[in-house]
């Protein structure tokens, strides 16, 4: 490890995820002098990565792969390899919420960093820096420094903890100029030394003063309430949602007006159907867990709130469908044009499509879906159903899934809605036309206009 700038530095990353990824590639495509090999256990994905259409969905990273891949950018199965070769491992492998035993619901499952300590353990024969890229619970770190010394006597590993703040659909424009680098590390002369290693990496493209260093705990930490804090923000401004509903306020107005004093800030504040995506309920949840875990009882109900704010706002807005189509939607054509959590990616991990779908299906609903990115059989999988279910139909354009449709849901904030001919899409609807905006992207005096009656979240 001494010394690894000098010579040809070697990084392995453990998971080609929507993490590992993109932020090995920016690194590859920052560094040529550097070799980076992403590694996973899942051949079709890192086949995928090794082809023209890559396994994510993620505006610019084709370019930053096709500059890098080849060159000094490797996508690989080969882990134990790329392990034993590496100077620097990133591990950067899921931490799903745990499904079983104790903390199930709540707590990190950590059992995939745990494998890919003991591999690292298994497989080391030279000294390395172990970078936890993965979100995970305050003091991981322990346990894979544990987990590390079962292994050869003889070699040294440092444990550094790096978290990611990248959001998908922005990811590559993120990576480019990160609001902060974190490190976290031990403050012994060896921790400092590698610190100081990867503050060099990333140095090459990043502002020295936004590369902050802390102590492992101070960084571990941070990324999860880092997380809190945001989706508490969309908690915050979806609860004054409802109270903009029944009182004649508009939300969108709200947010600005509140936005414009410095001390809040403007960004975070657009209310929508819920927050999805794999991270923020996975990550308030492990914070819940982990001030039970300490005997915080009070401050774990604070944050579990922000999770039952989103449960409501998601059922809220399938309950204002229901109602406004009188009482009813069984039999009834709903058109649902987004599936993905946000625009501009095609992950569909707790994305709030799938709990208004499932409730509209419930109501026995026939529910015709449209997403430019997201694959039929994803949606499919997502939903629990089989491709010849009739409750269910996925279009290949929000037109046709419009066409005969009682009501229109836009449930993801993809740019071609705002493009949409809506005076034609309305032609083709059955009447009365509802439109129910769950992410306030319409114009809705234009759509009342052409006939529609309009629904959008957080206005009367
Ligand atoms: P992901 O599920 O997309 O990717 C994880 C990959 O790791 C999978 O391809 C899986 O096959 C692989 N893997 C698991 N165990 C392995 C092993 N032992 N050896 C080799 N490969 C293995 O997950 P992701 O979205 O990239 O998230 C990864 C971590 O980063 C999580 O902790 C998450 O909380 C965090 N994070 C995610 C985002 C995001 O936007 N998705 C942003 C910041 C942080
Ligand atoms: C989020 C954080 O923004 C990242 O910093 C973090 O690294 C990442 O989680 C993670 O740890 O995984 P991401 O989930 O990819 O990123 O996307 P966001 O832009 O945060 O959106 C999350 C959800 O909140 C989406 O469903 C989005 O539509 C919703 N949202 C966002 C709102 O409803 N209102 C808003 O004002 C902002």
């Amino acid at each position: 490890m001494a010394d690894v700038l000098s010579a040809l530095m070697k990084i392995c990353c453990i998971g080609a995820g929507y993490v590992g990824g993109p932020t090995m590639a920016m690194i590859a495509h920052k560094c040529e002098d550097i070799e980076v090999t992403v590694v996973d256990l899942n051949e079709e994905r890192i086949a995928a990565w090794n082809s023209e259409k890559l396994p994510i969905y993620e505006p610019g990273l084709e370019e930053i792969v096709s500059d890098a891949r080849g060159r000094n950018l490797f996508f690989s199965t080969a882990v134990d390899e790329s392990i034993a070769e590496a100077d620097i491992v990133f591990i950067s492998v899921n931490t799903p919420t745990k499904t079983y035993g104790t903390g199930a619901g709540k707590a990190a499952d950590l059992k995939y960093i745990e494998l890919c300590a003991r591999q690292i353990a298994k497989v080391s024969t030279t000294d390395k820096i172990i970078v936890e890229k993965s979100t995970i619970p305050v003091r991981t770190a322990t346990t894979i420094k544990r987990i590390l010394s079962s292994g050869n006597s003889n070699v040294k590993f440092q444990v550094l903890s790096n978290p990611e703040f990248l959001a998908e659909g922005t990811a590559i424009k993120d990576l480019m100029a990160p609001d902060r680098v974190l490190i976290g590390g031990e403050e012994s002369e060896a921790g400092q030394k590698a610190i100081q290693t990867l503050v060099d990496v990333y140095a090459r493209w990043v502002d020295k003063a936004n590369i902050l260093t802390t102590n492992v705990w101070s960084s571990e930490l941070s990324k999860l309430t880092a997380n809190a804090f945001l989706a508490q923000r969309i908690s915050s401004i979806n609860a004054i949602s409802s109270l903009c509903e029944v009182t004649g306020a508009n939300v969108d107005e709200v947010a600005r007006a509140i936005g414009m004093d410095s001390r809040i800030g403007p960004k975070f504040l657009k209310a929508s159907v819920g927050f999805g995506g794999s991270c923020f309920q996975k990550d308030v949840l492990n914070l819940v867990y982990l001030c039970e875990h300490y005997g915080l009882h009070k401050e774990a109900e604070y944050w579990e709130q922000v999770i039952t704010m989103n449960d409501h706002q998601k059922k809220r807005f399938v309950d204002k469908i229901v109602k406004t189509l009188f009482n009813t939607v069984s039999g009834k054509k709903i058109a649902i044009l987004g599936f993905a959590f946000k625009k501009d990616t095609n992950d569909t991990r707790e994305t709030a499509a799938i709990y208004v779908c499932r409730d509209l299906i419930e109501e026995q609903a026939h529910v015709c879906i449209y997403d430019p990115q997201v694959p039929a059989e994803k949606i499919y999988a997502d939903l629990e159903i089989s491709e010849d279910d009739p409750r269910v139909t996925i279009c290949s354009s929000a037109k046709e899934a419009a066409t005969d449709a009682h009501a229109i849901a836009i449930l993801t904030e993809w740019d071609e809605f705002k493009d949409i001919d809506f005076k034609g899409v309305y032609q083709s609807m059955l009447k009365p036309a509802f439109l129910f905006d769950g992410r306030n992207i319409l114009d809705r005096g234009r759509l009342e206009e052409i006939g529609f009656e309009v629904y959008g979240v957080g206005s009367a």
